[in-house]
């Protein structure tokens, strides 16, 4: 976190303060989100798990026409309880690497045990650390890749950045690569707001953990009794923010630094961006990728894009 300082400094002393949602994910944020994916509000293990079941034999078809062995590169993989059944088919009629990629070694671990375990003849290469610097490595190694970005993660890009996120793996990507990107998409507003507000207060403990981070990480003195958890869903353009609204006028120290906040002033603390069909082509274009197919789940408000440059 101290190699952060500036650029948590700089969110607070902005006029709009805000701090990215990537600083949720210590210890303690990686298992209150373990949580968040068992809360029966998060919909989104369940949609991601029937597409798993349901079009895993589709898209690997797809992919045969294509590739005939195949490096799957997964962009912050986790502990890969996701991905297995998909490996499994894939495995079935493609010869397999599976390079995980994540921030955490530990959970790294976990994932090559869990994985070899159900494949036992799967090469699996993790790679730990930050995607943005593993990734260029993986991409100038031999052989065909389909990069993963599953779990929706890219809803924690505002639009602007998601296009230069798939610009920049559009890049690395070669002619006979693909890639999949989970999205999303708009549905009833308040299953979305259930679903970042959960009647169990877990997605508050998750938002409220940062400050808690803060305090032990960044010499920090936030007061949680003065902040609230507030999220709020936008149905015009998807966009799902959650905010620390401070309940009070105070002063909270941080690195040495004095930072104001006047009464009901908000840090916005992250996005999860909820698509529509439109906004992927949109996306997907401005990248100069080509959507191959689209894979929903049971009631099409879950989808796994499959793009080619
Ligand atoms: C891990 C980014 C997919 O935005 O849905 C869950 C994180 N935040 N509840 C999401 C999250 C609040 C999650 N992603």
């Amino acid at each position: 976190m101290q190699e952060h300082k500036a650029e948590i400094l700089k969110g607070l002393k902005a006029t709009h303060k805000y701090i990215s949602s990537r600083f949720f994910y210590d210890e303690n944020g990686d298992q209150i989100f373990q949580e968040i994916m068992k809360m029966p509000e998060y919909y989104i293990p369940e949609a991601e798990g029937q597409i798993i079941q349901n079009q895993s034999d589709k898209i690997s078809s797809a992919l045969r026409s294509k590739n005939t062995a195949l490096n799957v590169v997964e962009l912050g993989a986790g502990d890969g309880t996701k991905t297995v059944h998909f490996l499994k088919t894939l495995n079935e009629e493609l010869e397999l690497t599976y390079t995980p990629l994540d921030i955490s070694p530990h959970i790294l671990n976990t994932n090559k045990n869990h994985i070899q375990s159900q494949l036992p003849n799967l090469k699996i290469q993790p790679k730990a650390g930050n995607y943005f610097e593993t990734l260029e490595q993986v991409a100038r190694s031999e052989g065909d890749k389909l990069y993963l970005f599953l779990g929706t993660t890219i809803g924690n890009y505002e639009l602007n950045d998601a296009v230069q996120f798939t610009k920049w793996l559009q890049n690395m990507m070669l002619p006979n690569d693909s890639l999949i990107i989970a999205f999303d998409l708009k549905k009833e507003p308040r299953k979305i707001m259930k679903a970042y507000d959960d009647p169990q207060g877990i997605t508050k403990r998750f938002n409220l953990n940062l400050l808690d981070r803060l305090n032990r990480e960044l010499d920090a003195n936030f007061d949680k009794n003065n902040f609230r958890h507030f999220p709020a869903y936008n149905p015009v353009n998807g966009e799902m923010k959650s905010y620390l609204i401070s309940d009070i006028e105070q002063n909270v120290t941080i690195a040495g630094e004095h930072i104001h906040f006047k009464s009901f002033e908000p840090i916005y603390t992250e996005i999860s961006l909820k698509y529509s069909f439109d906004k992927i082509r949109d996306l997907v274009q401005q990248s100069n990728l080509k959507i191959e197919d689209l894979f929903t789940n049971e009631n099409h408000r879950y989808t796994w894009a499959l793009m080619t440059k």
